[in-house]
């Protein structure tokens, strides 16, 4: 989590995605650092200054395809209106508040080479609940009817639609009706896997065998696995519970503050496991990576405790050079974490049923960034590093329950709010987005270390690592592909945040930044949109940002994916200002196809 996390301030938020289906199995093999295949970037930069609600560059177009209200598909309901109080039941049925992560699966044939029909799954962070209820006075004092909680609930989860283009150069839709559109609330039954499945810490009253959760939510990056799934990470979980009077050490550890501060949800009111005075357990039911197969709405969603317990954001999977899972996932809070995950088992051809126990058997590490570029996978194993009983650990389950306690012990490298993680198809580097953190270096507080160089990091950087070929190598090399604050060539950004690397190997970063900050002592940088920029990572002569999109005021952009054919590329807008994306008009964060008015490749 975000220390600062305050769903009323609108840019701490964020992220999603993977177009992952081809580029994994590629990805693991590749050999780390070979030269990269990528087409030149040849748009038209957009300058900061364009005035246009949303833009790209001269020969593209982006059209707006899936916004909050917008039916799913799976059945007729009440359209979304401006003014109209949508019922929890029609909420189920429409797409959920706060779009963030996404990803794509192709359902076109083998040997099509355009990609022009797919499922499209994405997230839905939180709520704006003012915007919500449409009767902010009814909030007062955190007040909630027992029908704003059912409608909060409802908006929150996932989507999965079905999207087709009919033609090169014609817009993409969604499906309606459609047999494959799917809603997952913070109400879906979910099945729970790995070590922590039937855990004392996830046995409750209600599931006193601690093997069924209800529910979803917090859900920011995500991304798609080489066997055909989606994955979507549970973020800020604790913005969700009323704790104790006085939360105990670990609690406090997992951000949960004295006297409910930080509650916002207020769930609690009228759904009494949100409230942890009478159901502490609750809350280590989340913060789980849950797998999804989008290709069969009846699917009982599975949190794959293996991966481990975070405020979690991605989790781009590749394969190992002997055809191993290799999972990286970041935890967004300063001072926090990077994650990876080798499953024990090989990834087998045949979609999630020949897979559905991959991401339940496996090692879980902890990275360590050292300095002169070299940095080590730490596991996470019970028993090993002083993962013992006499240290609080019982056993695997509480490992991977309290994840970020045996990373201290570990000595894992604190990071600054890693966000997303994304693996080349090309080269096989794995990128990470390093939001910003404005405290390192502050009194009491970690300074300057190799990996985080500035101190303090207003406007974060991204850096990568190499296993040499195999992404379940045991050490790495690392370095820094770009640094926030206009220090790397090519257009200004700051809080890198959404990100993925297309089938050329190239970077798409979206960025989730207040408008205004301080990238120096006493330096302005002055970046009053959000965007989206791309980058060569190895081009001769060093990576250079070029902005292929500036965002509607207020909003941050993310859950970048490109299409297969590199011909589309979604995006989400999430928490635009009134006047988006219908001028005049009650906010709606949405899904945005980007396509090429030639028919050609984004980028160039
Ligand atoms: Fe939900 Fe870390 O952004
Ligand atoms: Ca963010
Ligand atoms: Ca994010």
């Amino acid at each position: 989590m975000n220390e600062t996390f305050d769903p009323t301030r609108r840019h701490s938020l964020g992220a999603a995605a993977a177009w992952m289906m081809l580029a994994s199995l590629g990805a693991g093999r590749a050999q780390a650092g070979s030269a990269g295949t990528a087409p030149a970037l040849s748009f038209t930069p957009v300058p900061m200054t364009v005035e246009a609600p949303l833009a790209v560059p001269p020969g593209y177009t982006a059209r707006v395809l899936y916004a909050w209200g917008d039916a799913t598909g799976q059945a007729e309901v009440t359209p979304w209106g401006s003014d109209v109080l949508v019922t929890p039941a029609a909420q189920r049925l429409q797409a959920g508040m706060h779009h963030d992560g996404m990803a794509f699966f192709p359902l076109d044939g083998r040997r099509q080479a355009r990609t022009r029909h797919g499922l499209l799954a994405l997230n839905h962070e939180y709520t704006d609940e003012r915007l919500l209820h449409l009767d902010a006075a009814s909030l007062a004092d955190g007040a909630r009817t027992p029908e704003q909680v059912a409608r909060s609930q409802a908006a929150h989860g996932v989507s999965v639609i079905e999207v087709r283009r009919e033609g090169a150069a014609a817009a993409w839709s969604v499906v309606r009706p459609s047999r494959q559109a799917r809603r997952i609330t913070a109400d879906t039954p979910m099945a729970v896997s790995g070590p922590a499945a039937g855990h004392a810490l996830l046995r409750t009253a209600a599931d006193p065998e601690g093997r069924r959760i209800l529910g979803t939510f917090a859900n920011c990056a995500a991304n798609a696995t080489p066997w055909g799934t989606y994955l979507t990470c549970e973020e800020n979980i604790q913005g969700y519970f009323e704790p104790p009077t006085e939360p105990g050490a670990s609690q406090r550890r997992w951000g949960l503050q004295a006297g409910g501060r930080g509650n916002w949800a207020r769930w609690h009111l009228h759904d009494e496991r949100f409230d942890l005075r009478r159901h502490p357990n609750e809350f280590h039911r989340f913060g789980w990576v849950v797998e999804i197969d989008p290709h069969d709405p009846t699917m009982t969603p599975v949190k794959r405790t293996a991966l481990g317990r975070a405020v979690h954001e991605g989790a781009a999977t590749g394969v190992s050079k002997d055809g191993r899972a290799v999972v990286f996932m970041g935890e967004d809070a300063r001072f926090e974490y990077i994650y990876r995950f080798v499953s024990r088992d090989r990834v087998r051809p045949g979609g999630f049923a020949a897979n559905r126990d991959l991401l339940d058997h496996g090692t879980l590490s902890v990275a360590r960034f050292d300095a002169g570029g070299r940095g080590r996978w730490l596991p996470l194993t019970h028993g090993q590093g002083g993962l013992t009983p006499e240290n609080g650990f019982a056993d695997q389950g509480e490992v991977v329950i309290r994840t970020r306690e045996a990373s201290d012990r570990l000595g894992g490298t604190k990071m600054d709010r890693p966000e997303w993680t994304a693996i080349s198809p090309v080269t096989g580097e794995v990128f990470v987005t390093l939001t910003n953190n404005a405290q390192r270096g502050k009194p009491g507080l970690p300074g300057a270390d190799a990996a985080n160089p500035r101190a303090p990091n207003p406007t974060g950087h991204i850096l990568r690592w190499r296993h040499g070929g195999d992404l379940a190598a045991e050490t790495f090399q690392w370095d820094i592909v770009a640094l926030g604050g206009g220090e790397t060539a090519g257009d200004a950004f700051s809080s890198p945040d959404g990100l993925t690397v297309d089938p050329f190997g190239r970077l798409w970063v979206a960025t989730d930044a207040a408008p205004m900050l301080e990238a120096a002592p006493g330096e302005r940088l002055w970046l009053p949109r959000n965007q989206l920029l791309a980058c060569d990572p190895n081009a001769p002569g060093g990576p250079q940002m070029r902005r292929f999109l500036v965002a509607p005021p207020g909003c941050e952009v993310t859950g970048p994916v490109m299409a297969p054919d590199g011909r589309t590329l979604f995006l989400n807008i999430q928490h635009p200002d009134a006047g988006w994306p219908a001028p005049g008009g009650r906010p709606r964060s949405a899904t945005v196809a980007v396509t090429k008015d030639d028919g050609g490749v984004i980028g160039g």
